[in-house]
């Protein structure tokens, strides 16, 4: 689900929640999980990217607290842009 992808940074690789078990409070009880790692390791940030046109994911994070920084080109296959997104720890 996630990898440390420097000393500073964690990245959330994938995040999924079976369709029949989500607004359970499970991804958040996962993203949890990853914050208390971080902070517990005393990593600085968690980061992910998002594609651009998953609200349901954009929604989530930003319930989350994590912030854009910015739109990463083609992520997704061309012309499909995705949003890098950080949580400080
Ligand atoms: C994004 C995802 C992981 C959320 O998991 P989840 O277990 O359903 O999320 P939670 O139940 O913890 O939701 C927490 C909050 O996020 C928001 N939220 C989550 N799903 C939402 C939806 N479909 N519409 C609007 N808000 C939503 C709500 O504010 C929700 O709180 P609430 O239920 O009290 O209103 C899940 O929808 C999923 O697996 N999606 C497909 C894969 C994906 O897009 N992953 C993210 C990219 S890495």
């Amino acid at each position: 689900m996630f990898s440390e992808t420097n000393e500073n940074e964690i990245r959330i690789n994938e995040l999924f929640v079976s369709p029949n078990f989500r607004r359970k409070n499970i991804g958040t009880k996962l993203v949890n999980f990853v914050k208390d790692f971080g902070k517990k390791e005393k990593f600085l940030r968690i980061c992910l990217t998002v594609n651009l046109e998953n609200k349901t994911a954009k929604i989530f994070y930003k319930r989350q607290g994590f912030v854009p920084e910015g739109r990463v080109r083609n992520f997704y296959g061309r012309g499909k842009d995705g949003i890098l997104l950080a949580f400080y720890l």
